[in-house]
């Protein structure tokens, strides 16, 4: 019996590995964004991965932050004052300053608050560094959790953020100290940064961003490819292919089953971005994707139930 039920977690272990269910900068949709609130919460609901985003600090330290300045929707000064749009850059605070700052609550009226109406406040959360989500992540015995982590620079406003050589450096000196190299992957809309990690750490999965709309086609720029072409190839999945990535992670509105499918048949898993409303998810696994990234793995994890896709297993805080 014994033997049973150990083979049967392993299943659904493994089976959960199957579909790749990502929490968007944690899970946005229900906790502050890129917390360790929202990580505690994408993983009291179950997901296979926490999806987030890096900057680096004034003294090198790398944290966990979508923009290159503090989210201005969030940011509230150690007098409990709202900073709006005049927040810092994170380059240009040290990790000590930055950490006198309160991003645990959107403020009332911003986009923030109307874009995700069901995002629970937890006043006193801090902009974490990637070593403290890791640690945090293994004092609650999280131990199948991945992290898809993303490089966030822009090769046009160099300025604003360290250089693609000194967040990668620094970034992959963390992953290694925590003994993490085995259960990350490397995102980002900048190839520049995945190429380096290719060299520096080539058995870390490098997951290629593309965001194409009307106004932006970063894989037509070779300044965002790393100077590749995509004129030189068939499709964006065959340069990215080209390129060494394992993944290619589109934004789900452009994307096609048809596109899907060559993808996967060149040897890339697809996992989409942003998916939030449970018909689009029910559409894109019906496609056969490899995983989905959502503010909302709650909903995630009803289409991928609904479909009878094996849920990864929730993780608890050890006092509940
Ligand atoms: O994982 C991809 C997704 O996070 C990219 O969008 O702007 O939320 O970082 P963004
Ligand atoms: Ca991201």
């Amino acid at each position: 019996m014994k033997c049973f039920i150990l083979l049967s977690m392993l299943t659904v272990s493994l089976a959960a590995h199957a579909f790749d269910l990502e929490g968007h900068r944690g899970a946005r949709g229900l906790a502050p964004e890129n917390t360790l609130a929202a990580f505690e919460k994408a993983m009291a609901i179950g997901v296979t991965t926490l999806e987030l985003d890096i900057g680096l600090t004034s003294d090198g330290i790398p944290v966990v932050s979508h923009d290159p300045f503090l989210a201005h929707d969030m940011a509230r000064n150690a007098s409990g004052e709202w900073l709006g749009n005049a927040t810092p850059l994170i380059r240009s605070l040290s990790l000590a300053e930055l950490q006198t700052y309160d991003l645990g609550r959107a403020r009332e009226g911003s986009a923030t608050t109307r874009n995700f109406p069901d995002q629970q406040p937890r006043d006193g959360e801090r902009v974490p560094t990637l070593a403290a989500l890791f640690e945090r992540v293994k004092t609650l015995g999280a131990e199948q959790v991945r992290f898809n982590i993303e490089t966030k620079l822009s090769p046009a406003k160099p300025d604003e953020t360290a250089t693609p050589e000194e967040m990668v450096k620094a970034l992959l000196a963390v992953i290694q100290q925590a003994g993490m190299a085995g259960r990350v992957t490397i995102q980002s809309f900048d190839w520049r940064t995945l190429k380096l990690v290719q060299q520096e750490a080539p058995s870390i999965p490098t997951a290629y961003l593309t965001m194409k709309t009307r106004n932006a086609n970063n894989a037509a720029d070779p300044t965002w490819t790393g100077g590749l072409r995509l004129g030189d190839y068939p499709s964006v999945a065959h340069m990215v292919k080209a390129a060494g990535g394992s993944v290619w992670s589109p934004n789900f509105a452009a994307l096609d089953e048809a596109t899907v499918k060559s993808a996967q048949a060149i040897g890339l898993k697809v996992i989409p971005w942003t998916v939030n409303q449970p018909a689009d998810m029910q559409r894109l696994i019906g496609w056969g994707v490899d995983g989905i990234i959502s503010d909302y793995p709650d909903r995630l994890r009803a289409a991928m139930q609904a479909a009878g896709i094996a849920l990864p297993i929730p993780v608890q805080r050890r006092s509940d």
